[in-house]
């Protein structure tokens, strides 16, 4: 049955400010909600993105240049079904080499997009792309033998995973985050029979939901402080970067604060946070005031056991949630607008449903909603490690490190052997949001406590909040290979906060 959220303990705090658009700005709750389109395969099982940088209007008449898959930000949707493998062809034309990444795939090394397993752009100099690696002052390329290349990559996903909402990703060492903000992120469904016969929400009342956040410079550009030097000397930009860049627009689906029009029933909401450090704590409210529920179904790695109901509801960097609202008492004309309790002024809006038809509503919320949701127990895990996640020297400069170190591709920092279960004992200094790659895992305790209501269900990312601990217990089957570990702010990746996972 549906419980109530209790109320977090504690509000996460957000370390350094926001950069600030120096454009005028579209009032909120004025632009179409865009759907990003689905991709069509070019024959059965083979799909192909050419990713390139294109102009688009993010905000209204104002033109951006982005980089991008296939053209729009958010790249086109993949839809795909559980056991059916498919390949995605990715050819790079942008002028810089990229690394694809699909988040929360249960994907073969050799697909998941190392930070090495570079595509280059045809013409890229080898030597010249390794210099301006080393210049930017990340993590240094200490083993070049470790650098793949091709100008094509095939990336193979066999789909052998639970239902549920991934996302693709640049994932390029070092610059992880200047390639997410400019546009490299796009949303995959792996959906099968058994959801499929839930009698969930579906069709045009089951919304993909992409919350990113950008700022914007005063040509139109995408503000970043690593992409403008000017930007980067004024003060405080540099604490800006290293605590991960939050920007002053919400966009959804690429569009600022867009709105939506609903019928007076249920929707079932996709919900991801691509944006680099930004966290969001989401509550829906009518414009009397009044706040809907947000029931969770679904977490990271697919649907909840049983339905979770949320007054609101904290969504950190990389983390999914499949939530039902329903609109059916909302009365017709007025509107439902999505909020941030986390921010301030405009950042606190997110987007608005407008209400604008009865409707009849077939849809239901099972009691039960999934039956193969791997439990593992204490007694099960055969290690237990620890990690630390807090800010530390790398080089000359401030980094992010696991343990004590910034990321290096030659070193291996866990070998564990496939099929074995073991409890992660992880503690954060400030807000870190951990990624595991290719594992589901369940969250165990949180601050030596029992988890929270949100931290119910298969996860993939577990949000650590300032001074908090969490375990986390998983078994590490699929695939054996090269795998990774990070915090999923993006800057924090880029400074070093990434280990290698070897799956022997
Ligand atoms: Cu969203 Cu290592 O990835
Ligand atoms: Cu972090």
């Amino acid at each position: 049955g549906l419980s109530t959220a209790a109320a977090l303990a504690r509000r996460p705090a957000i370390t350094g400010g926001e950069l600030s658009s120096e454009i005028p700005l579209p009032p909120a709750f004025k632009v179409p909600l865009p759907i990003p389109s689905v991709l069509e395969p070019t024959k059965p099982g083979r799909y192909e993105i050419h990713q390139r940088e294109v102009t688009a209007e993010i905000l209204p008449g104002v033109p951006t240049r982005l980089w991008t898959y296939g053209g729009t930000f958010p790249g086109p949707t993949i839809e795909s079904r559980r056991g059916h493998p498919i390949t995605v062809a990715h050819r790079n034309e942008l002028p810089v080499p990229t690394v694809v990444h699909l988040h929360g795939g249960r994907t073969p090394a050799s697909s998941d997009g190392y930070p090495t397993d570079l595509v280059f752009p045809e013409g890229w100099d080898d030597m010249a792309g390794m210099h301006e690696m080393e210049g930017m002052g990340g993590t240094s390329m200490s083993d070049p033998r470790a650098v793949t290349s091709e100008l094509t990559r095939e990336y193979t996903f066999p789909h052998d995973q639970r239902p549920t909402m991934l996302w693709y990703h640049d994932h390029r060492m070092d610059f992880t985050a200047p390639a997410i903000w400019r546009g490299l992120a796009g949303m995959h469904f792996i959906r099968d029979a058994e959801e499929d016969a839930l009698g969930l929400p579906s069709g045009p009342r089951e919304l993909p939901l992409m919350i990113a956040d950008r700022a914007f410079a005063a040509d139109g550009s995408l503000a970043y402080p690593a992409l403008d030097p000017t930007l980067k000397e004024r003060p405080g930009v540099t604490e800006k970067y290293v605590a991960g860049v939050l920007g002053d627009v919400i966009l959804v689906n690429g569009a600022p604060w867009p709105i939506h029009e609903v019928d007076a029933a249920r929707y079932r909401l996709r919900l991801l946070n691509a944006s680099n450090a930004r966290h969001y704590d989401l509550e829906a409210v009518r414009d009397d005031g009044h706040r809907l529920d947000l029931v969770q179904i679904g977490a990271d790695q697919g649907l909840l056991q049983a339905p979770v109901k949320h007054r609101n509801l904290p969504l950190a960097p990389a983390e999914r949630y499949d939530v039902i609202i329903d609109f059916a008492d909302v009365p017709i004309g007025s509107r439902v607008r999505v909020r941030n309790r986390l921010g301030s002024g405009q950042t606190k809006e997110v987007l608005a449903f407008h209400v604008v038809r009865t409707a009849t509503d077939t849809s239901r919320i099972p009691e039960v909603l999934s039956h193969d949701l791997p439990e593992w127990h204490r007694s099960d895990a055969v290690r237990v490690r620890d990690f630390s996640f807090r800010a530390g020297q790398m080089g000359d400069g401030h980094g992010w490190l696991i343990g004590g170190k910034p990321f290096a591709p030659s070193r291996t920092d866990v070998s564990t052997r496939l099929g074995d279960v073991e409890i992660w004992r992880l503690v954060a200094d400030v807000h870190h949001p951990v990624h595991l790659h290719l594992v589901g895992f369940r969250i165990l305790s949180r601050g030596g406590h029992d988890p929270l209501p949100h931290d119910a269900g298969l996860k993939d990312t577990v949000s650590l909040r300032p001074g908090e601990s969490a375990e986390i217990i998983t078994r590490f089957d699929g695939y054996r290979g090269r795998y990774l570990f990070h915090c999923h702010n993006a800057e924090h990746e880029d400074m070093g906060m990434m280990a290698n996972l070897e799956v022997t």
